[in-house]
């Protein structure tokens, strides 16, 4: 069977590139090896879809070529896709930082999907697992579980590598390297990290604490949650996108308040230094935090001083480790953006081959921005083909 294009993936980006081609009366056909198409969309934003952010801009996201997402970010920006929403009498509302969720479920964003691909004539197979592409005359040829496909144009929109138990795959990888295309080296994103050595702070899995984290100039004032292993929480997934083993982690535990200056304000007080930081953290986390000083402020010395607000403004914290895809939202790294139109996101060697969605190394952070970009590089593919 002969399509204009075959696009492999019904997640978010493969899904939105099919609509966009379809609607220009291109003969598409959508593959997705699980019995369900958009499985991420469903699970995300705690089943609300955090589905785009009104903020986004290239600088929202990690890649080896920092201007690459900006034209197809232009072409269709969150604007657009909350029209979208909007036309499909979806409610929406804006969480914070320009984060924009579904009132009442993510499936509705996997309906509007399905709709709109068939307004469009998109044909969708689930339940039908690639087994191989290669090429044929000028265009493609797809074997499936279903059967043999053929296609001038083939899309890759099989997402990354993170939470396998939803049905990611390395296919996108795969069709890249059969292709001789570069990759950069792939990593858990958006990820819990795990104390080195193991955690001393057991106690404390369930607590947050609003903080802010740091690698280098890079910040993010968010939550801090303790786990099991280590810290998550939304500043820790943000910082997790450019933490690189052997490099500390620096969190401030009272963001915008100088520890120094309170601790010698409250110097000739009796109350155990334990109590005093209940006042500005959580009881547990005051409590194992102070553990090493337990005794009255008025007993600190300036030294023990300045150790305690060191620990509590620049608490230098050693990962050795993230939790892995298993627990990680997105992948970093993947095709290289070097191989890759901004433009249409067509391979710059293979014509008619397309990459798009987070199997590209463009990487954004939490809230919103990785839907965006799947929305964003399906569009410009789908004018494309
Ligand atoms: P996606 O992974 O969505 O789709 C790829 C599709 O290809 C899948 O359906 C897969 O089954 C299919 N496939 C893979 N291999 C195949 C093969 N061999 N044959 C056939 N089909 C194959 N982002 C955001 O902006 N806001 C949010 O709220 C969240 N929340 C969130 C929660 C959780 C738990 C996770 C894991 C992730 C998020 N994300 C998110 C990230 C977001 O889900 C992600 O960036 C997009 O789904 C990426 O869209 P893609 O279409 O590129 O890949």
């Amino acid at each position: 069977m002969t399509y204009d294009a075959v696009v492999i993936g019904a997640g978010a980006a493969g899904l939105f590139c099919a609509i966009t081609a379809g609607r220009r009366g291109k003969r598409v056909l959508v593959v997705e090896h699980n019995v369900q198409p958009g499985r991420k969309i469903l699970i995300s934003g705690g089943g609300r879809c955090n589905f785009t952010n009104l903020n986004t801009t290239a600088e929202n996201f990690i890649s080896e070529n920092p201007h690459f997402a900006k034209s197809a970010l232009a072409g269709y920006t969150p604007h657009d896709f909350v029209e979208l929403v909007r036309k499909h009498r979806i409610e929406f509302y804006e969480k914070k930082l320009g984060q924009i969720f579904c009132r009442n479920s993510a499936r509705q964003i996997v309906e509007m999907l399905l709709l709109e691909c068939e307004r469009a004539k998109v044909t969708i197979l689930t339940n039908c697992p690639v087994a191989s592409v290669g090429r044929s005359g000028s265009g493609f040829v797809i074997d499936t579980g279903l059967g043999r496909y053929e296609a001038k144009k083939l899309v890759i929109a099989a997402g990354g590598l993170s939470f396998p138990k939803v049905g990611a795959t390395d296919l996108g990888y795969r069709v890249a390297r059969q292709f001789g295309l570069k990759i950069v080296p792939t990593r858990p994103a958006l990820v819990p990290l795990a104390f080195a050595g193991g955690s001393k702070f057991g106690k404390l899995a369930g607590v947050s604490i609003d903080a802010t984290a740091s690698v280098g100039r890079i910040s993010f004032r968010e939550n801090i949650l303790f786990t099991h292993q280590g810290l998550s929480g939304p500043a820790i997934l943000q910082i997790s996108n450019y933490w690189k083993p052997e490099t500390p982690v620096t969190i401030d535990l009272l963001p915008g308040r100088d520890a120094l200056s309170l601790l010698r304000e409250n110097a000739p007080s009796r109350q155990t230094l334990a109590n005093f930081l209940a006042g500005h953290l959580p009881k547990s986390a005051a409590e194992v935090l102070s553990a090493k000083w337990n005794k009255p402020l008025a007993q600190l010395n300036p030294k023990e001083q300045a150790e305690v607000a060191e620990s509590l403004n620049s608490w230098c914290v050693a990962f050795d480790r993230t939790e892995g895809y298993q627990k990680a939202e997105v992948t970093a790294g993947g095709i290289s953006t070097a191989e890759l139109s901004s433009q249409t996101l067509e391979s710059k060697t293979i014509t008619g081959l397309f990459f798009i969605g987070e199997v590209v190394d463009v990487t954004g952070w939490l809230g919103g921005y990785n839907f965006q970009w799947a929305w964003s590089s399906g569009f410009a593919c789908g004018r494309a083909i």
